[in-house]
C-alpha cells in the first residue's frame, strides 16, 4: 500500500506533466484591458536612511544607488512604481508538438569543481527597473520563466510572504531569478502581501499563495520561501520530490548548522498531493512563530511522512538582516496550540478566509495583495477544541 502511494506521488510529482504541455490561462483583472505600463526609475531609499543604527557586517557590502528621477503616477494600487507590470498574463508554452520534441532539461550537479556551484550573495540594491534589465531575457510578466530549448519536469511556484520589506524583495529577486534559471526550472515567483494592521500570518499567506497560484497555471511544486533568505549553492535544486523537503538547513545566522531536528522554517518544498494531504499550512498563528513547527507536525502526524534535507554544505543560506525591519511580535500561545494536538483537518486550506484586493503581474513577480481578517483567539480555541489553562 505504502509503496503504491510513493509510486503514485512520484508519478504525480515528477513525470505526469507530459500530457499538459500546452497550457494557457488568460487572466483579465479588468475586462478587456491588457495595458502594459512601465515607469521611470524611482529610487526609494537614500543612502543611510534605511540602515539600522546597529550596523551589521552586511551593510558594508550594500550599495544604495542614487535617485535618478521621480515620476508620480497615479495608479493607486501600484506599490512599486519603478517596476513594469501588466494587468493580465498568459502562461502559454511553445506549441506542444515543438515542446514535446525538446530534450528534458538536464541541469547537472556532477561537476567535481565545487566552486562552479558557489553563489556569492551580492548586497547591491537596484531599482526594479534595473533588476528587470538584469533578468529580462525570456522573462514573462508575472515573474514566469522557462527555458525555451528544453522541457522542465516540474512547474514551480515560489510563494513569498511579504509585508513592507521592499529592500529585501529587491535583493531577493535579483538573486533568485538567476539561481532558478541556472537550474533550468519552469518557475514563477509569487509575492503575497498582507495588507492591513492584523498581525502577520505567514501560514495563511502561504495558503493564499497556493489557492491563487493554482488559478493561473497547473503547478506541480510549491516552494514556500522567506524573502530574506539567499541560497549559496546551486546544487540546492528547487524541485519537489515524493516527500516534503526542508531547504533552509544551514544558515549563516546559526553558523551553518541546523537549529534542531524539528526545525522546518525559512524555506520548504511540497509537491501538491503532500500539500493537500497536510491541509496546507495552519491559519491560526498570528504574529511570529509556530506555523513552521505546526507544519512539520502535519507532515509527521497527518501525512505520515518524514521530511528530507540536503546536506549542510549544499542547503546553505545567508539571511539578510540589513534593514530596519522590526520582527513581528511572537505569538504567546504558540507552544500551547502546538502541544494541543488539534485536528489538522479542521484548520488550513479548507478554512481560509481572506479578502483579495488586487493582483499585479510585475515583470519580476506576481503580487497578490490580501487582507486576512483576524480570527479571535477565543474562537480559534473553541473551533479547534484547544484547552489552554
Ligand atoms: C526605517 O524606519 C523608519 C522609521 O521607523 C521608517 O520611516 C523607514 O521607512 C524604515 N525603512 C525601511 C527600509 O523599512
Ligand atoms: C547590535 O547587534 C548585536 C548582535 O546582533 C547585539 O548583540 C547588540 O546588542 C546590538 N547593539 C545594540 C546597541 O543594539
Ligand atoms: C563583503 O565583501 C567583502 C569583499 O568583497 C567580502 O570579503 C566579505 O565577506 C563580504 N561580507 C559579507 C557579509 O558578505
Ligand atoms: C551618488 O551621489 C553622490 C553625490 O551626488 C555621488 O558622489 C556618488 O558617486 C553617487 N553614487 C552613485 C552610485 O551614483
Ligand atoms: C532623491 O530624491 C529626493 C526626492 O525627490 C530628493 O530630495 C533627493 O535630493 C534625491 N537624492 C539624490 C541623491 O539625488
Ligand atoms: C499568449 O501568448 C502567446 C505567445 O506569446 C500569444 O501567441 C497569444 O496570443 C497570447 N494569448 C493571449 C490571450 O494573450
Ligand atoms: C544536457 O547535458 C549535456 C552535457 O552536459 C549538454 O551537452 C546538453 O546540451 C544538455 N541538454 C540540455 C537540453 O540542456
Ligand atoms: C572551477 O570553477 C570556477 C568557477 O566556475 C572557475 O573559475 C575555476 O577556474 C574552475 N577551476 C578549475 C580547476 O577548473
Ligand atoms: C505510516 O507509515 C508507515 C510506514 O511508512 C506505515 O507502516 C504506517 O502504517 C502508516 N500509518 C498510518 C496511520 O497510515
Ligand atoms: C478530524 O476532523 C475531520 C473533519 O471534521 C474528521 O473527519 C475526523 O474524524 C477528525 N479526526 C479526529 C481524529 O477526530
Ligand atoms: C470565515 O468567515 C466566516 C464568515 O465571516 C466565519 O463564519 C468563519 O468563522 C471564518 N472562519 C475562520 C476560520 O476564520
Ligand atoms: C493592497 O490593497 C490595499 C487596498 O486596496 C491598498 O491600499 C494597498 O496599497 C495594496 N498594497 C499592495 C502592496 O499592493
Amino acid at each position: 500500500m505504502r509503496k503504491n502511494h510513493h509510486v503514485i506521488h512520484l508519478l504525480i510529482c515528477s513525470i505526469v506533466l507530459a500530457p499538459v504541455l500546452y497550457y494557457s490561462v488568460f487572466q483579465q483583472i479588468k475586462a478587456n484591458r491588457t495595458a502594459i505600463r512601465s515607469f521611470l526609475s524611482i529610487l526609494l531609499y537614500k543612502q543611510g536612511s534605511a540602515i539600522e543604527k546597529n550596523v551589521t557586517q552586511d551593510t558594508k557590502n550594500l550599495t544604495f544607488l542614487n535617485n535618478t528621477s521621480i515620476q508620480k503616477e497615479s495608479i493607486e494600487f501600484n506599490p512599486f512604481p519603478d517596476g513594469s507590470f501588466s494587468i493580465s498574463i498568459n502562461f502559454t508554452k511553445p506549441d506542444p508538438t515543438i515542446y514535446n520534441s525538446l530534450p528534458i532539461c538536464n541541469f547537472s550537479t556532477s561537476n567535481k569543481n565545487l566552486s562552479f556551484y558557489k553563489i556569492p550573495v551580492i548586497y547591491r540594491l537596484y531599482p526594479f527597473s534595473t533588476i528587470e534589465r538584469h533578468h529580462s531575457a525570456d522573462l514573462h510578466f508575472g515573474g514566469h520563466w522557462f527555458r525555451k530549448t528544453c522541457q522542465a519536469k516540474q512547474r514551480l511556484a515560489m510563494i513569498v510572504p511579504y509585508r513592507n520589506r521592499e529592500s529585501h524583495l529587491k535583493l531577493f529577486l535579483d538573486a533568485m531569478h538567476p539561481f532558478l534559471r541556472k537550474q533550468q526550472l519552469d518557475y514563477t515567483i509569487f509575492v503575497i502581501n498582507q495588507h492591513g494592521h492584523e498581525p502577520f500570518n505567514r501560514g495563511s499567506l502561504f495558503n493564499v499563495g497556493y489557492i491563487e497560484a493554482m488559478k493561473f497555471y497547473s503547478f506541480d511544486c510549491f516552494i514556500f520561501h522567506d524573502v530574506d533568505l539567499f541560497p549559496e549553492d546551486l546544487r540546492n535544486i528547487y524541485k519537489c520530490g515524493d516527500r516534503p523537503r526542508h531547504l533552509a538547513v544551514a544558515m549563516d545566522k546559526n553558523q551553518y548548522r541546523l537549529f534542531h531536528s524539528m526545525y522546518f522554517g525559512g524555506a520548504t518544498a511540497f509537491c501538491i498531493p503532500d500539500l493537500l494531504d497536510c491541509n496546507g499550512h495552519p491559519t491560526i498563528y498570528w504574529g511570529w512563530g509556530g506555523e513552521d513547527n505546526d507544519m512539520i507536525y502535519r507532515v509527521v502526524k497527518k501525512l505520515n511522512k518524514t521530511i528530507v534535507r540536503y546536506p549542510d554544505e549544499i542547503a546553505r543560506y545567508k539571511m539578510v538582516r540589513t534593514f530596519n525591519h522590526t520582527a513581528a511580535k511572537p505569538n504567546p500561545d504558540r507552544w500551547k496550540i502546538l502541544a494541543s494536538n488539534y485536528n489538522y483537518s479542521l484548520d488550513g486550506l479548507n478554512t481560509m478566509n481572506y479578502t483579495l484586493h488586487n493582483i499585479l503581474f510585475y515583470k519580476l513577480f506576481t503580487l497578490i495583495n490580501v487582507t486576512l481578517p483576524q480570527e479571535p483567539r477565543e474562537q480559534i480555541l473553541k473551533r479547534l477544541n484547544i484547552k489552554i489553562r
